[in-house]
């Protein structure tokens, strides 16, 4: 793992994230800065009332989420505001997230995950409990080709084909329409819109907006009705001007609004309780793998001291009034 450093230091567009050590590797160098850059994000968003606050179901997709700060992030968020609500005696109920999915094409961000919140469920047992899901696996593996409402299709066909065999096995006949009616209202796992879609870090690459055009496009269509699509980024630099730039045009072609208000480069974790935290996270690490002479030479003297660069979010909300009447059956592949 302490020889993965510093590749995941300065040049992450070329990891592919097949091995836990450099899954490993990468989360110590960047999880829980980004984490405080999403949470920054949500509070924003939650003063200027723009973040969704839902009933029945609360929904958070987090895409390119390599250790998925955004889905932490999300989910401790929303577990506060929760709580807060029912403290407070306050009359509306806010939900907590219990969807959150993660979409990466790194096979080792599943067992990552797994045991990341494991530890996280067993080191806040002694806390008050806070409630909430956690993500335990990666649900979906590639952006490209990657559609939410084509795979919330798939996902009722599979369940109407269970339950079609079930009925087979007891020797009871049912039509593939009423074995498709039951798979809706029994609902799968795979919502065919999410509250939040999240992405952090990943449009990285010249080229990545119009690579990944069609699939961006889809995000956008996949929001429920006041769902958010959010887009956190490096500031600097002149490719990443291009990138934002490229994005907002794209994104002009969609039903989505841009939320105003996120125009300047916002300074990473200002608050210095959050960057002594996160200084004296990394550091106790690097000073655990220099304990075992587990670090390469190059970073052998390496100190937790960096600066958080500032960063750009984007963000685009879908103020389509919600559907009215029942939804149209959508086909797997339309
Ligand atoms: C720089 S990391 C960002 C991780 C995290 N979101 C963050 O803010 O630290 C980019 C992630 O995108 C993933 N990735 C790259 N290409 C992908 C694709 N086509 N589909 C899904 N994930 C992809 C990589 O595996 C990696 O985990």
């Amino acid at each position: 793992m302490g020889a993965k450093l510093p590749p995941t230091r300065n040049c992450c567009d070329e990891l592919y994230f097949q091995d836990s050590d450099e899954a490993a590797a990468y989360t110590v160098q960047h999880l829980t800065d980004r984490y405080g850059r999403v949470t920054q994000v949500l509070e924003r968003l939650f003063a200027a009332g723009h973040l969704p606050l839902r009933r029945r179901q609360m929904s958070v997709l987090e895409v390119g989420a390599g250790p998925a700060p955004g889905l932490y992030a999300a989910r401790d968020f929303y577990a506060d505001l929760a709580l807060w609500a029912e403290t407070s005696g306050h009359e509306v109920p806010f939900l907590p997230v219990m969807r959150m999915h993660a979409l990466d094409k790194g096979e080792a961000w599943g067992r990552l995950l797994h045991s990341l919140s494991e530890h996280l469920i067993a080191l806040r047992s002694d806390l008050p409990s806070s409630p909430g899901a956690f993500p335990f696996r990666v649900e979906y593996s590639n952006l490209a080709g990657f559609s939410v409402i084509r795979e919330h299709v798939r996902a009722l066909d599979h369940a109407a084909e269970s339950i079609s065999a079930e009925f087979d096995q007891s020797d009871e006949p049912i039509t593939r329409a009423t074995a498709r009616r039951f798979a809706e209202e029994d609902g799968v796992g795979r919502p065919s819109a999410y509250d939040l879609v999240v992405t952090s870090n990943f449009l990285t690459a010249e080229g990545s907006v119009k690579e990944f055009q069609m699939e961006l496009r889809q995000l956008a269509s996949g929001l429920t009705p006041g769902g958010l699509l959010i887009v956190i980024g490096a500031a600097a630099g002149n490719k990443y001007a291009r990138i934002w730039s490229a994005l907002r045009t794209l994104m002009r072609c969609t039903e989505l609004t841009e939320i105003k208000g996120f125009e300047e480069p916002i300074a990473a974790n200002l608050n210095p309780e959050w960057a002594k935290a996160i200084r004296r996270q990394r550091q106790d690490i690097l000073d655990e793998l220099r304990g075992v002479d587990a670090l390469p030479n190059e970073v052998a003297g390496l100190q937790a001291t960096d600066g958080f660069p500032t960063f750009r979010v984007l963000v685009w909300k879908n103020q389509r009034p919600a559907r009215k009447g029942p939804r149209r059956r959508a086909s797997a592949t339309g």
